[in-house]
């Protein structure tokens, strides 16, 4: 039986934190659709394409990753998708709280299930929101985020 995960996010930038996970889940599973979200809502740094466009950068040599954006409910479209399954990093207990109530209503309205897989200890720290800010400030972000993405930050942020 093949199995298929959706790794969702926001992605603004993907941080070697999300690709760590993205990686290993692609080494567990038969297919990983990471599921970039366009929030109407909410202005990103990053277009949803230019978002997309570093991700895809990243995982070109894993052929079972594929890179898609969503918007509305993520259960709407692991459904479209036939996928039963979400994988999402956990980098401490301060996300669980609101992962947990995440992964309870994505089931409770879309019978998706969640699995946590616990981020590397060395990325443990990261986040797309540091990691902008400290490159705003012209901080060094050497080993937060792949150089690609290092490089559309600084050519972002000037
Ligand atoms: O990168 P993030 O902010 O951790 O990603 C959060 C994301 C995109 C997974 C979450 O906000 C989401 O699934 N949004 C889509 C809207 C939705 O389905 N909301 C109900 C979840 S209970």
């Amino acid at each position: 039986m093949s199995v298929a995960v959706v790794c969702p996010g926001s992605f603004d930038p993907i941080t070697l934190g999300h690709l760590d996970v993205i990686r290993r889940a692609a080494a567990r599973f038969d297919a990983v659709v990471v599921a970039v979200l366009e929030n109407p809502r909410k202005q990103g740094l990053f277009s949803a394409e230019e978002r997309i466009a570093l991700i895809e950068a990243e995982v070109d040599d894993l052929a079972a990753v594929t890179v898609e954006r969503f918007e509305g409910l993520l259960v709407d479209f692991c459904t479209a998708r036939g996928i039963r399954l979400v994988c999402k990093g956990l980098r401490a207990v301060s996300d669980f709280e609101y992962e947990l109530q995440m992964a309870q209503m994505n089931q409770r309205i879309g019978g998706v299930e969640t699995l946590f897989m616990s981020t590397s200890p060395e990325h443990s720290y990261l986040s797309s929101s540091l990691v902008k800010e400290v490159a705003r400030h012209g901080g060094s972000i050497e080993g937060t985020v792949p150089p690609r993405v290092a490089a559309a930050l600084h050519a972002k942020l000037g």
